[in-house]
């Protein structure tokens, strides 16, 4: 006989390789031991096939369809294994006040973990008062702080149509995403951070674009339970980021709102001024200023183009508008409208939220504090201490029972008699939830009224001033690349061309 095959064996196994394999086969084992098994009086689990991925591959590609199966199969409650994540979903909206209600279920530790993972800020986990009184701010996106707030939108967007749009008197063709991304990354950031003071203005806020959109791109990453090893640049481009916006940078840019001086004073207050980690909660909020807006005004734009009859309409209300507040449209930017008169534009609301209806994929998630009993009219469920609860608003927004033929773009869902509709029926009941794209109770979006109305003035704007054509009138998918986190953004970028109305 040869060489003794055990040698061999061995010598296989030592190489690169063999490690390699014995390690998958480890990992493999460890995690279908780790699958936990239903306790009696649980919700109904689904783990799917991956071992801790679960069934997160089949739910990205079509969140709507595999929820509605699920639904079929085992009701308005169940447990998903997600990317390493136990999550009960909540499908009936006559339990979502519950979940509000329940102290057992806590908002501020899951989005610590989130903040941690996404934005590197640590201090919210050991320093409650921190998070309380960054939150208190908030009050200063809304009532006058608001009207200020919207006052220097506009003029931030005029400074941008006038450096560059109105330049064009011939047709100019462009993606629509992309074009959506720089007006309403410059103007958001110009409003709520201000302007640099020294330098090149331009090469300044598109370096900060470019990293900006490089560090959303690996957002999905930062957050899922990878070794940092493994992310490739994400850490880096992060920490790149969060070093423009340190004490030291801020200081280079001026006119910052009101919000952002009293989040610095605080910020202030409970680190030293030069610590990295300020800038750290400052790409936080740049990050939620931005990144649901982009993608809703988008689509926006392109249902708006692909529905002449919206179109008309809405700029049929525009132009009354401007006639009753005796606006003329000159030759030059000559737009004042306030709050109210944006309030009045119901159809024009209408077809933002009809976007909204249709693109935004958030979840309302809360942390598990403790086992507890949910309540509900067929049964009680047990929900385990560690796990995610969710409510999962686009259920609802594809409920056909709510709103007939739910797939298609209606730009006037939700006008009534003229004004805004807010009747909602299902079983026969009025809703009091019909439409959550912006969260609910203690983590319900601070900015959605900011959101709305920067949507608005934006569409004013070009539908005053601009003919607009969609070149590839084609049907664009959702990319659920930001599954459960936000407004999706649309799978492909299409052409659209603008012209200053002669
Ligand atoms: C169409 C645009 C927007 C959408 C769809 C949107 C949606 C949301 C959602 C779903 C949440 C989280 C709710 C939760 O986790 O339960 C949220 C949180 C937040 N949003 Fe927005 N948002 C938008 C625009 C804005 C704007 C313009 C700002 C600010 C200027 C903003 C500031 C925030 C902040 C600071 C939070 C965190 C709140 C907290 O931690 O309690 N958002 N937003």
């Amino acid at each position: 006989m040869g060489r003794f095959p055990l040698e061999t064996l061995l010598q296989r196994l030592l190489s690169p390789w063999g490690l390699a394999l014995a390690a998958a086969l480890l990992l493999l084992v460890l995690c279908l031991r780790a699958r936990r098994t239903r306790r009696p009086g649980e919700p109904p689990l689904i783990q799917g096939w991956l071992p801790h991925f679960g069934v997160a591959l089949e739910v990205g590609k079509d969140p709507i369809g595999v929820m509605k199966t699920l639904q079929k199969q085992h009701g308005d409650t169940f447990t998903l294994l997600l990317g390493g994540k136990y999550i009960t979903f909540i499908l009936d909206p006559s339990q979502y006040q519950l979940v509000m209600k329940n102290h057992k279920l806590s908002f501020q530790q899951f989005s610590n973990d989130i903040l941690k993972k996404a934005f590197s800020i640590q201090k919210f986990i050991t320093d409650e008062g921190l998070s309380n009184e960054l939150h208190d701010c908030y009050q200063y996106l809304q009532g006058r702080s608001l009207d200020v707030l919207l006052e220097n939108m506009m003029q931030n967007l005029q400074q941008v149509f006038e450096a560059q749009l109105f330049k064009t008197t011939n047709w100019t063709m462009t993606h629509l995403l992309t074009f959506c991304s720089s007006v309403i990354f410059e103007t958001t950031f110009t409003t709520i951070f201000g302007k640099v003071v020294a330098g090149d203005r331009t090469k300044f806020i598109t370096e900060l674009r470019n990293d900006f959109f490089k560090f959303d791109a690996k957002l999905i990453h930062l957050l899922s339970d990878i070794p940092m090893d493994l992310l490739g640049n994400a850490k880096s481009i992060q920490k790149k980021l969060i070093k423009r916006l340190t004490s030291e940078n801020l200081a280079k840019i001026q006119g910052w709102s009101e919000v952002v001086q009293l989040r610095q004073a605080i910020l202030e207050k409970h680190y030293t001024s030069t610590d990295f980690e300020i800038g750290a909660h400052h790409l936080g909020f740049l990050w939620a200023s931005v990144a649901n807006t982009i993608p809703s005004m988008a689509w926006t734009i392109y249902y708006i183009l692909r529905h002449p009859e919206a179109m008309a309409v809405l700029r049929d209300e525009i132009d009354h508008l401007q006639e009753s507040t005796g606006q003329k449209r000159g030759s030059g930017f000559s737009i004042h409208i306030t709050r109210e008169q944006l309030d009045s534009l119901v159809y024009l609301e209408s077809a933002i939220l009809e976007t909204l209806r249709l693109c935004s994929f958030s979840s309302i998630m809360r942390f598990i504090q403790e086992d507890l009993t949910l309540p509900s009219e067929t049964r009680d469920y047990l929900l385990r201490k560690g796990d995610l609860l969710a409510i999962f608003p686009p259920i609802l927004h594809y409920d056909p029972e709510i709103f007939e033929a739910p797939e298609e773009y209606r730009f006037d869902r939700f006008v009534e008699n003229g004004k805004k509709k807010t009747t909602f029926f299902k079983r026969g009941k009025k809703l009091k939830y019909y439409l959550l794209p912006f969260g609910l109770g203690t983590s319900k979006c601070p900015g959605r009224f900011l959101a709305v109305n920067e949507i608005k003035q934006l569409l004013v704007v070009l539908l005053t001033y601009f003919d607009l054509e969609i070149i590839d009138d084609k049907p664009v998918q959702l990319d659920y690349g930001h599954f459960l986190f936000g407004v999706q953004y649309p799978a492909s970028d299409v052409l659209f061309r603008y012209k200053v109305k002669s």
